[in-house]
């Protein structure tokens, strides 16, 4: 199955636990999701027995921003192919008018508390508009069996437990607006931070007919562990998601990547730093945000 090493690392960790082998591609630099310019070259060079073994394409809507869904698809269509989006943190976010989670064969949610539709623990979703995979899906989070004591597979205990429901129902009438405060508070940032750094700092970007839905705010910035610290003293939490690529990760030594293979993936894990986004900051916490990066970045690189 064909992903990206710059995410989470459940994307590449579920697809190795099924028994399959994760096939890790080239990142965007702009957005940081799949490059279907990479995985056009990379379908290109397989022969035809590597083809059928490949069972799916899995983009991420990384940080809240649709994966180039058109090109990938197109691809995968191509090939025949299934896609699966990684939609974990892109709830609400659209390309082309159409919702994340409804642009591929089937998408995986996720509801961690640090989502944008968070629980009180952990909790997902998957959305599909195949009828038999809704079906399969039903047996397969019910230890494989449709209740009672009959089981078609050896499945899980994946169902969504009804305190984590009963929280996201709540949560999710307010959803809409807080995917607004987010998008507010990238408005602010997109208009203080070139002011005060101009190319010192790179701001995220929302391509035409998208809608990011700002689970992250990651800039780019040089010294970024250095930069991180700054803020931190002046009291300003940040993160880096993510500072070691999946391709280079100890579990997947077998795959045989070395350092230099994925250079735009590996360039990111470098200079990414995801600053304060969440839906209840104000416009003065988002300038005093953009201050304190300006301050951090100036110390160490003064705008001669
Ligand atoms: C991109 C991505 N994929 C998958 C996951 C896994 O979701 P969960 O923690 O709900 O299993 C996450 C969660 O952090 C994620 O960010």
């Amino acid at each position: 199955m064909i992903t990206s090493p710059f995410t989470f690392f459940a994307t590449g960790g579920s697809i190795a636990r099924l028994g399959a082998e994760p096939v890790f591609g080239e990142i965007e630099h702009d957005t940081f999701n799949l490059d279907p310019d990479w995985l056009r070259g990379y379908l290109a060079d397989c022969s035809a027995t590597q083809i059928k073994s490949i069972r799916a394409i899995i983009p991420i809507h990384l940080f809240g921003h649709s994966a180039d869904m058109e090109a990938i698809n197109q691809i995968a269509a191509a090939y025949e192919i299934r896609v699966i989006e990684d939609a974990a943190q892109a709830i609400g976010a659209e390309f082309q008018g159409r919702r994340a989670g409804s642009l591929g064969w089937c998408a995986a949610f996720s509801f961690f508390p640090s989502k944008n539709l968070g629980g009180l623990g952990d909790g997902g979703l998957i959305t599909t508009d195949d009828p038999e995979l809704a079906d399969n899906l039903r047996l397969w989070r019910f230890h494989g069996g449709g209740g009672g004591y009959s089981h078609r597979y050896v499945g899980m205990n994946s169902r969504l437990d009804t305190l984590q429901a009963a929280a996201l129902l709540v949560k999710l009438e307010h959803l809409d607006e807080w995917t607004h405060r987010r998008r507010e508070n990238a408005d602010e940032y997109h208009h203080h931070l070139p002011a005060l750094l101009g190319n010192r700092v790179t701001l995220p970007v929302e391509r035409e007919h998208c809608k990011h839905v700002y689970n992250q705010f990651t800039v780019r910035v040089r010294n970024r562990d250095a930069v991180r610290s700054r803020l931190s003293e002046a009291g300003i939490g940040s993160a880096v998601y993510y500072p070691i690529p999946l391709h280079l990760q100890e579990c997947f030594a077998y795959l045989g990547h070395r350092k230099g293979g994925l250079p735009v993936s590996e360039a990111a894990t470098e200079e990414v730093l995801a600053l304060p986004i969440e839906a209840g900051l104000t416009t003065q916490d988002i300038r005093a945000v953009c201050e304190a990066l300006a301050r951090a970045v100036d110390h160490d690189q003064p705008n001669l």
